[in-house]
């Protein structure tokens, strides 16, 4: 039998747990919808879907939909004010599973850009929930996710800067690009609303990652916080793999290694988690 290290933090995030949970919850109901795949992770998309829950992933989708009656669930990765309102204009009965964590964000975003600040978010402009971020500043915001953009940055020097970051964004990136706008010399107020989830799988995959010979990284292929964790692995320990279900995983490459570690993304379903367990255990 291998010597196999699980992280205790792999898997659901408290935020994933509470809108998956949510979601199964209205399963039962008649029309239930969810704003975009309630998580990365296509066997539970395809799961909920057996069982009448679909996915709508745009407002013109929503626009097409033939019933105005039905449910709709916003995801832990929460909506814009626009999205948010136009779901509410529809009709539908809105279920808002947003992790209170992101909330915290929207509310800041709302109420320092209302102050006049201009707002920064740290974070990955193409990702749902920065999208959604964006979306509660009265003002138009500013991402950056590069020291390149961070150092190219240009304000006003007259205006009150708030920060806040994307809740999944690495801890270290997100000091980094702090520094370097902070150098500038203008006023800020940083928020850092990166979620200590994210900070503690990522320091114990770190951890795990430097005592083992490899590295099993479980999460959806679209899951920027997996793809974040399969990066600080693969920097301490070469033989790192990224997969998404066990099948993907190809257990003679680990043949030679004495001590595996696992860890797993926010969406990666406990099952799948155990399934990589017990086979790389083996
Ligand atoms: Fe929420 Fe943190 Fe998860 S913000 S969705 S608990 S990663």
């Amino acid at each position: 039998m291998k010597n196999v290290i699980m992280a205790k933090s792999a898997g659901f995030c408290f935020g994933v747990k509470r809108a998956v949970d949510t979601v199964y919850e209205n399963a039962k109901k008649d029309h239930v919808y969810t704003f975009g795949p309630i998580i990365h992770n296509e066997e539970v998309v395809k799961d909920l879907e057996e069982k009448g829950v679909h996915v709508i992933n745009s407002l013109e989708e929503l626009h097409d939909l033939k019933e105005k009656e039905g449910t709709i669930i916003i995801r832990s990765h929460g909506v814009s004010k626009e999205v948010y309102d136009a779901i509410k204009e529809h009709g539908m009965e809105i279920v808002d599973a947003t992790c209170p964590f992101v909330l915290k964000i929207h509310r800041i975003v709302r109420e320092e850009s209302e102050k006049g600040k201009q707002i920064i978010i740290i974070g990955n402009e193409n990702h749902p929930e920065v999208e959604g971020i964006m979306g509660w500043s009265v003002t138009p915001t500013i991402v950056i996710d590069t020291k390149e953009k961070a150092e190219k940055l240009q304000l006003n020097p007259s205006v009150e800067v708030c920060i806040v970051s994307q809740t999944t964004f690495n801890y270290k990136k997100f000091q980094e690009l702090v520094e370097i706008i902070s150098e500038k010399g203008y006023n800020i107020n940083i928020s850092n609303t990166i979620c200590n989830a994210t900070e503690e799988r990522q320091t114990e995959a770190r951890d795990i990652a430097k005592q083992v010979d490899a590295m099993v990284v479980i999460g959806g292929s679209s899951s920027s916080n997996t793809r974040k964790l399969y990066e600080i692995c693969k920097n301490e320990c070469d033989d790192t793999f990224y997969i998404q279900t066990l099948n993907d995983l190809d257990l003679s490459k680990l043949g030679m290694a004495d001590c595996i570690g696992i860890t797993a993304g926010a969406s990666t379903p406990n099952n799948i988690i155990e399934e990589v367990y017990t086979n790389v255990r083996a």
